[in-house]
């Protein structure tokens, strides 16, 4: 890669941050994942997750990115020559991700145009998702050929992307989320103004909002909420690495952490309020419970029981219908673009492609294994998929990532009140660099101190070291969704394996050739 592109504006990147972030995870997964996790209950693991975890890595990973102006990969090369695997392990997860991720922007887009053609899914919308539009097969392995209305709109998102994708960094990525960001929250607030003023609509929010207090002592309910942080905030997959290395030399890294995050978090409640209000006022018009109805969505929340609301509406169901799929795509494409990112920036830089050849490479072969996803199994495949890459590649990959830095690299660097001396307490390294802490410091206007060091070096490993533990536990026995255990193997446990061969593959190429950034 001749010359790093770079952002045009902070104002740039950090829409481009918050575009990365809010993504399907705030609008598909995060009102599923507090509807099966005990709704209020999750919220406050949720928050707890958010304060000790997502926004504490965030300014990691942006002083990381900031830091070394490299990918992921070189740059945990640069912090430590033995640490290029955990780069490419990330890489891996976005590959992962990006592969189901795709398809489901591909749905939605689908979705958007059944809306305008007047709401094509009829009054039995679970039967027209599953029977219907996926055709959905018998279980994982029973592939039963292309569904031709999937592949149609996954081509088309494909092509989107690798087209933003080859337009670079500022005349691409930065161009498209100023664009699209602006419409999307525009597009929000008038399904939200919508939702909260129909009957049952406060039912919704009681659902959401009330927390089942016997499920916080659920280890899956702690893992689902760091998983969903990590997945909705784009940290610990490389994204916010990536993005930051972008970043001019002087920039404010504390400040956008924090701006990013919060928009990230608004939004999945402003999502999850605008989808419960509106499913509130649905088990209204039917006499029905909230529980009842929401609870048998999971993964096709968005895909069934949202369409079901939006049947129910008292008008203008065409125009919400449309409103809403093309917020799920427009969220959707500016992660997505994100993700792939990743891959781009890292294929760039250790074989030393050009951007045009890196996009199409990456491009060719990430869009070829989405095909996947559309054939008869894509639903079941995407569901093992999603829950393993989150709960184990993305957590297992933050986890690492905080011990590794927290106790082989220098965080933080204490000054001893009366020498004035500088000592710190990381284990291993030696060398005279400066922290991740002063760095950020250095650029920001706010400056982190006690909050974050705890968090990284303490709270976050232990609370995920354990609540994993258990969790890992509980899957060796109860299957999950109750798939096959072959079906978990290889949709599901060869993601955190693979991951890892991957990693040892590609951190071995070209070992000994220099292949740090040019800076
Ligand atoms: N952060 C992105 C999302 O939430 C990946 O969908």
């Amino acid at each position: 890669m001749k010359e790093r592109g770079e952002w045009g504006s902070r104002s740039g990147f950090v829409l481009a941050a918050i575009g990365s972030a809010v993504g399907l995870g705030n609008i598909w997964r995060f009102p599923y994942v507090v509807a099966s996790n005990g709704g209020g209950a999750f919220m406050v693991v949720y928050l707890i997750a958010l304060i000790t975890a997502g926004i504490p890595i965030m300014i990691l990973e942006f002083s990381i990115g900031h830091k070394f102006r490299s990918s992921a990969p070189v740059a945990f090369k640069s912090m430590n020559q033995k640490w290029e695997w955990l780069g490419w392990i990330q890489v891996f997860t976005s590959i992962a991700i990006t592969v189901y991720y795709v398809a489901i922007i591909g749905w939605s887009l689908y979705y958007a145009f059944s809306s305008i053609t007047g709401l094509a899914w009829g009054a039995d919308t679970g039967t027209y998702f599953m029977k219907e539009y996926l055709q959905i097969s018998s279980g994982p392995f029973d592939f039963g050929g292309i569904v031709t209305s999937s592949l149609i709109p996954l081509i088309i998102a494909w092509a989107f992307i690798y087209f933003i994708l080859i337009g670079g960094i500022k005349g691409g990525i930065e161009k498209a989320n100023k664009i699209l960001m602006p419409i999307l929250f525009a597009m929000v607030l008038i399904i939200i103004a919508r939702g909260v003023s129909l009957p049952g609509a406060l039912d919704g929010l009681d659902y959401m909002f009330k927390p089942d207090l016997s499920r916080i002592g659920d280890p899956s309910v702690w893992v689902a909420a760091y998983g969903q942080v990590f997945f909705s905030l784009s940290v610990a997959f490389a994204i916010m690495i990536t993005y930051s290395s972008y970043l001019p030399k002087k920039s404010d890294i504390n400040n956008n952490a924090f701006l990013a995050s919060f928009a990230d978090c608004g939004f999945s409640l402003l999502a999850g309020i605008s989808v419960f209000t509106i499913i509130g006022y649905m088990a209204h018009t039917q006499g029905k419970e909230v529980a009842e109805v929401a609870g048998t969505g999971g993964i096709g929340l968005a895909f069934i029981v949202f369409p079901e609301a939006i049947n129910s509406l008292p008008g203008f169901n065409g125009l919400f219908g449309t409103l809403f799929f093309l917020v799920l795509s427009f969220a959707g494409f500016t992660s997505a673009i994100s993700i792939n990112e990743v891959v781009i920036a890292a294929f760039a830089e250790k074989f030393h492609w050009s951007r045009k050849r890196a996009v199409t490479t990456v491009i060719s072969i990430t869009a070829t294994i989405s095909i996947l996803f559309a054939t008869k199994a894509g639903l079941h495949i995407l569901d093992l998929v999603d829950n393993y890459v989150n709960n184990y590649n993305i957590v297992l990959a933050g986890l690492i990532e905080i011990v590794l830095i927290g106790w082989c690299y220098k965080l933080v660097a204490f000054k001893d009140q009366k020498s004035g001396v500088e000592f710190n307490d990381y284990i291993f390294s030696g060398d005279k660099i400066v922290s991740l802490q002063q760095h950020a410091n250095s650029v920001s206007d706010f400056k982190i101190g006690f909050w974050w060091y705890l968090s990284l070096k303490y709270v976050t490993p232990i609370v995920l070291i354990v609540v994993s533990a258990l969790k890992f536990k509980t899957n060796l026995t109860e299957p999950y969704s109750g798939y096959p255990q072959i079906a978990q193997l290889v949709f599901g446990w060869s993601m955190p394996i693979l991951a890892i061969i991957f990693a040892i593959i590609l951190s071995n190429v070209g070992k000994n050739k220099n292949i740090n950034a040019i800076k």
